[in-house]
């Protein structure tokens, strides 16, 4: 696969200013309903969706988004008929034995985050291998939530906590928002600035529900099959066209905005 041609981090791809958020987080959805309204089984909206994810990474890697975060399989999705299911876990070992050379070629190292412990041996021997060649990669760190669940990471996150202050290394009230985050299932990974979600839903679905407090949310109306370089593009501009606050006044935030580029 062909090295993704280069776009100075963080910068506008046209005239107009498509500033690239460092950490965009993506629920994936429709690739069911696309399927249902061709006619086809649920399985070839989610084949069709994971050309879709090549698209994405290319795109992203391509216009300087340091952090991409898909929400492949949740730990809810378990409970999905087991064709589905296993049709699903071959796609995904599928899918990174073919995209190694594409994450190699463009120094994108592989994560994931969930109950991995879950996944069948073939999955999880194909995430390993992937994920060790490309642990040396800077260019974007691409993080696959697969067998994840946001109430799950944080009942972890709370046990982790508590053992420690069993244990005396840790004072309760020592305990803050920073805590919480390092006992997270990637503590070095910076709140998402943007989510999208497909095919108009507006909900959350048990993803990233402490990192996303600040987020940027963009619903598209596509079903995620149908989610292209172009729909792509509006979510960012859209992002791009927000006013982020992080409950301050708009001055203030502005303000803030100023100091930091003067520090830079
Ligand atoms: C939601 O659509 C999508 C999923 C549950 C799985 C996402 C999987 C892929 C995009 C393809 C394979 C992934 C990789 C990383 C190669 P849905 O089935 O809930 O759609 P529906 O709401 O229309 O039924």
């Amino acid at each position: 696969m062909a090295t993704i041609p280069d776009a100075p981090p963080h910068s506008a791809t046209q005239a107009s200013t498509l500033i690239a958020p460092r950490h965009v987080a993506i629920i994936m959805d429709g690739n069911g309903r696309w399927a249902t309204a061709r006619q086809l089984p649920r399985v070839e909206g989610h084949r069709q969706g994971a050309q879709t994810v090549r698209m994405v990474v290319e795109e992203s890697r391509r216009l300087g988004v340091r952090y991409l975060t898909l929400f492949a399989f949740s730990s809810e999705n378990w409970g999905r008929p087991e064709p589905e299911v296993s049709a699903l876990m071959s796609l995904f070992a599928q899918y990174l034995e073919s995209e190694l050379d594409l994450l190699r070629n463009n120094q994108i190292r592989l994560r994931a985050m969930g109950d991995l412990s879950k996944l069948p041996q073939k999955v999880q021997d194909s995430l390993g291998r992937t994920m060790k060649a490309t642990a040396e990669a800077q260019g974007m760190d691409l993080i696959m939530a697969v067998s994840y669940g946001s109430r799950d990471e944080i009942v972890n996150a709370v046990r982790g906590i508590a053992c420690q202050v069993k244990s005396g290394s840790l004072d309760p009230d020592a305990i803050n928002a920073q805590t919480i985050s390092q006992h997270l299932y990637l503590p070095d990974l910076p709140d998402p600035d943007l989510l999208i979600r497909t095919s108009n839903e507006i909900r959350i679905s048990n993803f990233l529900l402490w990192q996303l407090a600040y987020s940027e949310i963009v619903v598209s109306p596509l079903f995620w099959p149908d989610f292209s370089k172009d729909e792509y593009a509006r979510c960012l501009q859209a992002f791009a066209s927000r006013k982020r606050r992080f409950g301050l006044t708009q001055e203030q935030a502005q303000s803030q905005t100023t100091t930091e580029t003067v520090s830079k």
